[in-house]
Formats: C-alpha cells, structure tokens, sequence
C-alpha cells in the first residue's frame, strides 16, 4: 500500500505540474507578444519550444504510465467510465500538443517581424483547450464515475 501512495502523489504531483507549466508558459509568451520587444519574444520562444514543451510533454506522457500502473496496483476493473474516459481524453493532448507545437513554429519562423494577431491567439487556443482536457481528465479522476 506504501507503494501505492507514493506513486498516488506522483501520479497527482505530475498532473499539477503539467497544469501549472502550461499556465506558466501561456503567461509568459502572451506578456512578452504584448511587450512587443521581438527579441525578448523570439527568446521566450526558443525557450518554450526547444526546452520547456519537450519537458511538457515527457512529464505528461507519464501520467498515464503511472495511472495505468495505480491502476493494476489497486485492481480497479478496466471497463470503468472515467478510466476510460480519461484515455480517450489524453488521446485527444497527442493532436493538440501537435497543433500547438506548430504555432509555435510558425511564430518563430517570423523572426523579428511581427506575428499576425491570429498566431499568438491559435496558440492560445490550443493551450486553453489543452488545459481543458487536463481539467476535465482530472475532474474525472477526482469524481470516478462507474
Ligand atoms: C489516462 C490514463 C490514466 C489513468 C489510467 C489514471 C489512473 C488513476 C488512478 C488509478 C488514480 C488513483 C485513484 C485513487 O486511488 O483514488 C488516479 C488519480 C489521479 N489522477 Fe489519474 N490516471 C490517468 C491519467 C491522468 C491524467 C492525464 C491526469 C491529469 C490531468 C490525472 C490526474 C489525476 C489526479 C489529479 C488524481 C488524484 C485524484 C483524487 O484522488 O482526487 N490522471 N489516476
């Protein structure tokens, strides 16, 4: 049971993590596009794109893993609603992840110049919908509906 609670609060840790990285990050690049000093932007990007959403991303590709594994820990059957609900739920990150990556790519991609006002705001987009599905998985996961 130890060995349960201990992977409980990982399990929980990383979900909170993944959350507040994301709010972070979404803070940080919507100030710098307000700024609009293109070089601290282009910074902040770099930075996001090359550090912090890899980081993101592995550390959100662990929640399953370790909620699978409370899973056969704790013997909960495999049928139930919000344990299915919920992986079809982060299936849904996998796109969305993608489709932000992209913006993000693409706002880089400009360089110096600045980014029409529909870039920043699809990145945004993605984020919010992102941060709603992590809500919604924990909301799930909190609740467990049968
Ligand atoms: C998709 C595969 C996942 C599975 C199979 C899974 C499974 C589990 C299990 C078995 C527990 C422990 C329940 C208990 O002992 O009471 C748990 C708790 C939790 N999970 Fe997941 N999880 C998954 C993904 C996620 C994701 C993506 C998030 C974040 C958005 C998340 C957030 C949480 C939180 C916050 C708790 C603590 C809930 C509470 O007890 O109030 N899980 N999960």
């Amino acid at each position: 049971m130890e060995h349960y609670k201990l992977l409980y609060f990982i399990h929980a840790a990383l979900a909170v993590l993944v959350s507040l990285g994301l709010i972070a990050h979404m803070v940080i690049l919507w100030k710098a596009w307000r700024r609009a000093d293109a070089g601290v932007l282009q910074q902040k990007l770099k930075r996001t794109r090359q550090i912090s959403l890899p980081l993101l991303a592995v550390l959100a590709l662990l929640l399953p893993l370790s909620g699978w594994w409370l899973v056969h820990l704790a013997g909960w059957p495999l049928g139930q609603l919000w344990l299915l609900a919920s992986s079809v739920l982060f299936l849904l990150l996998v796109p969305l992840g993608l489709l932000l990556g992209g913006r993000l790519r693409a706002w880089q991609a400009l360089g110096e110049q600045p980014a029409p006002p529909r870039l920043p705001r699809f990145a945004l987009a993605y984020a919010g919908l992102i941060l709603l599905v992590l809500v919604a998985i924990m909301g799930l996961m909190g609740a467990k509906p049968v």
